[in-house]
């Protein structure tokens, strides 16, 4: 199979997981006998530094016409000071609406070998953390209008958070389709007590769960599920979440199953191209130094085989040899419990490699 791939590296510990990424693509690529073949992309921090802007037009084409995108992170105080549309998060932000990414899945599974690495107690792991996150990706608060004006002698700043049934209604469709290739329960979260994107939210979602009546469906307002998160994650199985929401849900999922710098996702819109990056950011506090852990950025290329290529086999192997590379008991920083050895990203890419 001959496959081509915008690849934007990004800031901060971007470079440094993305080029680990694709030397597992590369060693799947012999293995298997597919060709993939990869085009640079400008975007973010970078982008804004040798360009002037975070996503310039001609890369976002680049990404239209590549068979997926992978990657790493964007953002940096660099750049923190700039206004809201000129900063690095503007370009990923203008990435997912231009490819149209609207479904975001995050799967927070727990590795049984970092067990140990996660915060919750041990009664509460054991009893399993297996749930992904789906988030609504290219609307809510995210894409209202952003204004800051004078107000009486002082400034008022203003963000319009709003949905529209067809766009609540395609990410429900896939938490619902989802949940059938699971354990066949959706969790909706909301804030329908106080928001009316939440009450329109909640219709939607009702009548979806109609329509799949072998789906077990809940509602859930969102701080008691960010507190159920930590006292009882085994209850969930698909957590279906507006934009917002489901950034915030998805890193504490990330944290109880040992670290944040695990886990994969995918954005997917109509159509089999798609993005694939860590949930994790730039993690501007290690740059540079080789610390990373970049294996939510290798596992967001076995979903992109899987998802995007129909590689499933794959995908698999790449899985399996994180596993075995966990199972040696190999963690970089982010991860590390007592008994592990600690490596760097550049020595997790090597055993992964060869364990492939
Ligand atoms: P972050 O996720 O970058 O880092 C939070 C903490 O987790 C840090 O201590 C960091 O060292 C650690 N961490 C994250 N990924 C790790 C990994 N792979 N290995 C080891 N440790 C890891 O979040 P932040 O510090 O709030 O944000 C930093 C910058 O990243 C900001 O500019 C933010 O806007 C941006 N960001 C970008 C993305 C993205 O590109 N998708 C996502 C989130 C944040
Ligand atoms: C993420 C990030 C982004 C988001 C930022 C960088 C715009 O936090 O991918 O989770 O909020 O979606
Ligand atoms: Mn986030």
């Amino acid at each position: 199979m001959e496959k081509q791939i915008a690849v934007i590296r990004g800031d901060g510990i971007g470079p440094e997981i993305v080029d680990q990424a694709l030397r597992v693509l590369d060693a799947v690529a012999e293995k298997y006998g597919h060709t993939f073949t990869y085009t640079d992309v400008d975007m973010g921090g970078i982008a804004i530094d040798k360009w002037g802007e975070p996503l310039p037009a001609a890369m976002l084409d680049k990404c239209l016409a590549a068979d997926s995108v992978l990657l790493g992170a964007v953002g940096g105080p660099k750049w923190d000071g700039l206004p809201g549309d000129k900063r690095p998060e503007k370009g990923l932000l203008a990435l997912r609406a231009g490819m149209g990414l609207y479904a975001n899945n995050r799967p927070a599974k727990l590795w049984p070998q970092l067990a140990a690495a996660s915060p919750l107690k041990p009664e509460i792991v054991e009893k399993g953390i297996d749930f992904i996150v789906v988030r609504e990706l290219i609307g809510g608060v995210y894409f209202g209008s952003h204004t800051t004006a004078e107000c009486g002698g002082e400034q008022k700043a203003t963000d319009v958070m709003s949905y529209a049934e067809h766009e609540i209604e395609r990410i429900g469709r896939i938490a619902f389709e989802t949940a059938r290739k699971r354990r066949n329960k959706v969790t909706s979260v909301d804030k329908a007590n106080v928001l009316d994107t939440s009450r329109l939210w909640r219709k939607v979602m009702h009548r979806l769960a109609e329509e799949y009546p072998d789906v077990e469906y809940a509602d859930m307002l969102v701080d008691n599920t960010a507190m159920q998160i930590v006292k009882a994650p085994s209850q969930f199985d698909v957590v279906v979440t507006e934009n917002m929401f489901g950034d915030i849900l998805s890193d504490e999922a990330s944290m109880i199953t040992g670290s944040i710098g695990m886990i994969p996702s995918s954005s997917l819109g109509e159509g089999s191209r798609g993005l694939y990056e860590p949930i994790h950011g730039s993690a501007p506090d290690i740059a540079g130094q080789n610390k990373a852990n970049p294996i939510g950025t290798i596992l967001s290329a076995a979903m992109m085989l899987k998802y995007s290529f129909d590689l499933d086999e794959e995908a698999a192997a790449i899985e399996a040899a994180v596993n075995k590379a966990l199972d040696a008991g190999l963690r970089t920083g982010d991860m590390m419990a007592e008994g592990c050895t600690l490596v760097s990203c550049s020595e997790m890419g090597d055993a992964i490699l060869k364990n492939l």
